[in-house]
């Protein structure tokens, strides 16, 4: 209890302090928001620091066993290695999973690129196995508005890009019983449920407060303004009555990177003035880029990412050739001085990819004492990149035009309300 008053209050806080970015950034702090990651360090993101700053909840050990508890699910390797890291009250969903109460999955992703990268595989990898241990229901929104009014990019091709980005979606093996993909621009238009949410929650949030949570300017434009509403929406079970059936008291978790917690700040602050549950939140840190992590990979620049439609060729040149390496600067060096996991992008890329605990170990022990080289190394990660890009290609052709579809149209899924 008095955590949750701690929470709220710095929800509160967070949500009328302007100036905290500008503070932020003045001194030196990483930079995180929804448009923007950078670090002036090489380790990348002080997470710990970010928890504090946004007043999150760090993820520990007695969360992760009572996880376990709950569902009888050993963690996922992306929660055991800490790349999910921070939550908010993901205590209560596993509450109401032990009651055996409904709630629901929301994700989502903004099409800014046909091809999607390895990265972006990251958190809907996670959903689909939360998806899996707990048989729920999972909306996945696309912000096609969303990177039409940020982007230099037509408003027709960021639709485009929101069904390419579905197709590569849906290859990762989501139940089209249990999942609702949806493109902002489609569905909006044809859902009043969604759009009474929308100037609900734009009802409660001034223009003062958007500019303390997400730093817009004067100068923005109206449409990025009123965007952080079309974000929030989702996050209520009411703005899918052909699934909820109209109930509004079904919480969602939502995972998602560090960087969509200002959104859902947002959202927790005006839920209970509408009368719904605050959505739970579990935050991931970001895929760092090829060249390190002091920012997260990005769609819009090809060498700082390996892309789903990446041949094993080009994987192969890439990651030899711009993979920032924590190893030593000869072979005679790095036997004797060791390499850095810490900041090495092919180590990291590992852990992320690599499922089995013991090899992954071992290879961090051989790298750190020096008997396994930076070649060596990023031979692991290329031979499984390879084969994560080349499965997915595989999949992703199996996935027609109607099975798109059918995704996306808003229908009632396996579960009754
Ligand atoms: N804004 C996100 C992006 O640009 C997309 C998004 C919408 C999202 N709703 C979400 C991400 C919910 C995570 C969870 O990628």
């Amino acid at each position: 209890m008095a955590e949750n008053a701690t929470e709220s209050k710095m929800e509160e806080m967070q949500l009328n302090d302007g100036a905290a970015k500008e503070a932020a950034t003045a001194a030196e702090e990483d930079i995180v928001d929804p448009w923007t990651v950078a670090t002036s360090s090489e380790k990348g993101i002080d997470y710990d620091k970010l928890i504090k700053r946004f007043g999150s909840t760090k993820i520990d050990q007695a969360l992760l066993d009572r996880f376990e508890k709950v569902t009888g699910h050993a963690p996922h390797h992306l929660l055991r290695r800490g790349v999910f890291f921070s939550q908010r009250e993901v205590n209560k969903i596993l509450d109401r999973y032990e009651a055996k109460k409904p709630f629901f999955l929301y994700t989502g992703r903004g099409p800014s690129s046909g091809s999607m990268h390895t990265g972006h595989l990251i958190p809907f990898v996670f959903t689909k196995w939360l998806q899996e241990v707990f048989d729920v229901p999972l909306v996945v929104q696309l912000t096609d508005d969303e990177k039409f009014l940020w982007k230099d990019l037509k408003a027709e091709e960021a639709f485009r890009l929101a069904k390419e980005n579905a197709k590569d979606i849906i290859a990762l093996g989501f139940d089209v019983e249990k999942t609702f993909i949806f493109s902002d621009m489609e569905y909006i238009g044809s859902s009043p449920a969604f759009y009474m949410n929308m100037i609900k929650i734009q009802k409660c949030v001034t223009y003062n407060q958007v500019k303390g949570i997400f730093g817009f300017t004067d100068s923005d434009c109206i449409g990025k303004i009123s965007f952080p509403s079309i974000q929030a929406a989702p996050s209520f079970s009411t703005s899918f009555p052909q699934i909820f059936g109209g109930k509004k008291d079904i919480p969602c978790l939502i995972p998602c990177a560090i960087d969509q917690d200002p959104y859902f700040r947002m959202t927790r602050d005006v839920a209970p003035r509408l009368g719904y549950p605050k959505p739970a939140l579990i935050h991931s840190t970001f895929f760092p880029a090829l060249q390190g992590a002091k920012t997260k990979m990005s769609a819009s620049e090809p060498n700082s990412s390996i892309f789903l439609t990446d041949t094993a060729k080009q994987i192969k040149t890439k990651i030899n050739k711009y993979a920032f390496s924590g190893g030593g600067t000869s072979v005679e060096d790095h036997r004797e001085r060791g390499g850095n996991c810490e900041i090495d992008i092919a180590y990291q890329y590992l852990t992320f990819f690599m499922e089995d605990d013991e090899r992954l170990e071992q290879i961090r022990k051989d790298y750190t004492s020096g008997q396994l080289l930076t070649g060596d190394l990023k031979k692991e990660l290329i031979v499984i990149l390879q084969k994560v890009c080349a499965d997915h290609q595989d999949r992703r052709k199996q996935v027609t035009d109607d099975i798109l579809k059918e995704f996306m149209r808003p229908r009632k899924l396996k579960y009754d309300f």
